[in-house]
């Protein structure tokens, strides 16, 4: 009988056969992350509202219409995490990690929550691996945190990765740049849609996000923060980009790159895939120079990136995996308790075995080992003798019982070299 409770919309549950693809891409990021200095931080799944209202900006999307906010027993408004920098920021600052030595470079791994309309490629809760670098102006950081996305994304063999990478300037130089986009954009009016006009004043760089036909056009004649750097901006643009090129990762130079927060200063990029619809980005970032003083902490430029998993197993196209078990006993009515003590040695030798618990016949144990997808088999008889059956060729040996263990061990050496 179906249930009648559903998954929220806009949510997924991660079931035991997808659950391999994702450990895999948790693992390579694991290593990733510790072969090039990096801690690993847990923040709370949820944080103030205030701090993603004043962190990610209140003119964005994020804060005006994705975030789950609630109030909780005591009259205070908080909110599930939209995206991880803000709240990894407020850690660096409540933690005093700037009394440690420069910079502090973090990351995590967890569920995050955005109301969006779902579709493809975009969930209401969706996971994110993100990092950051903290307490750092140096365009070799930018560079080694873009570096460490490329090679990620190589090593798990995601397929038709492009990287696009622009530069936003400093909150200073963007003064003066904004207020020509938005002489731009108040000359286009007629031609705009509702809500990149009623944006104009508060937020113009988010009408080069537009999908509206009109928008686009009037967004092609527009002048780019890419022509307008100061001269510390381009130098250190001009930095990050041989380091990216010296490291060997191509990318595409793009003006109209402004993500969808408002912290970032110089350095943007974003890394999508050909093998994903509408939905292409697989992660993105940039550098956010003014975050940790915004939110109370000491001036401390940064920088850093995080990444869609749904987004890297759809473009995987990851298929279902089965669990890979040593062995499978089968073991007749008499013999199940010996079955249990032999998975319980074997287990705790480090071999992966099943058994049956569900009261089948031999013969019903027998299908249950093939479809388990275990190499092997254990087939105890009433007599206390046994065999191993190979499932793929369907071979038999006898085996001694006292021996279970170190025969299915160097049976396991055997197929695995
Ligand atoms: P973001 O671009 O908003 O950046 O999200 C990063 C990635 O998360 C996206 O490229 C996408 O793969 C995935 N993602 C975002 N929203 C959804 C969704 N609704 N469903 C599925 N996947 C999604 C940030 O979150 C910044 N905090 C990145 C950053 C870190 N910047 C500096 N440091």
């Amino acid at each position: 009988m179906a249930s009648k409770f559903k998954a929220p919309r806009g949510t997924f549950d991660v079931l035991p056969s997808d659950s391999a693809a994702r450990a895999r891409v948790y693992e390579a990021a694991a290593g990733a992350f510790e072969r090039a200095g990096y801690g690993r931080i847990e923040t709370p799944i949820f944080e103030e509202t205030e701090l993603f209202a004043r962190g990610v900006g209140e003119s964005t999307d994020i804060v005006q219409k994705e975030m789950f906010t609630f109030e909780d027993q005591g009259g205070r408004s908080l909110t599930l995490r939209p995206e991880a920098t803000a709240a990894l920021c407020r850690a660096y600052a409540e933690h005093g990690m700037h009394k440690l030595p420069q910079p502090v470079k973090l990351w995590c791994w967890g569920p995050f929550f955005r109301h969006e309309r779902p579709q493809s490629g975009r969930f209401r809760q969706f996971h994110q691996i993100d990092s950051e670098v903290i307490g750092t102006d140096s365009p070799l950081a930018d560079a080694e945190a873009i570096i460490l996305l490329a090679d990620l994304l190589a090593e798990l063999g995601v397929p038709g990765v492009e990287l696009r990478l622009g530069s936003l300037g400093s909150f200073e130089t963007r003064v003066a740049y904004r207020d020509e986009l938005r002489s731009h954009l108040h000359a286009n009016e007629g031609s705009l849609s509702d809500d990149v006009r009623s944006r104009i004043d508060s937020n113009p760089l988010r009408a080069f996000d537009s999908d509206h036909p009109g928008t686009r056009e009037v967004m092609e004649g527009a002048p780019t923060m890419l022509d307008r750097l100061d001269d510390d901006d381009a130098d250190h643009f001009e930095a990050v980009k041989a380091a990216v090129s010296d490291a060997g990762v191509d990318y595409v130079l793009d003006g109209t790159l402004v993500r969808g927060l408002d912290y970032y200063t110089r350095t943007v990029f974003e890394f999508t895939s050909d093998a994903l619809g509408a939905q292409s980005a697989l992660g993105g970032g940039g550098r956010y120079d003014g975050l940790v003083a915004e939110l109370g902490g000491p001036e401390t430029p940064a920088v850093g990136w995080a990444a869609g998993i749904e987004r890297i197993l759809m473009a995987l196209g990851e298929a279902e995996e089965e669990q890979s078990l040593d062995a499978f006993i089968v073991a007749p009515d008499g013999q199940r308790e010996m079955a249990l003590s032999l998975a319980t040695q074997a287990r705790r030798a480090g071999v992966c075995v099943d058994l049956d618990l569900a009261g089948r016949s031999e013969k019903g144990q027998m299908k249950q080992a093939n479809r388990s997808g275990a190499a092997r088999a254990v087939i105890l008889a009433d007599d206390g003798t046994a065999r191993l059956r190979d499932m793929e060729t369907g071979e038999e040996r006898p085996l001694d019982t006292d021996d279970v263990l170190r025969e299915i061990e160097a049976e396991r050496r055997k197929a695995g070299s």
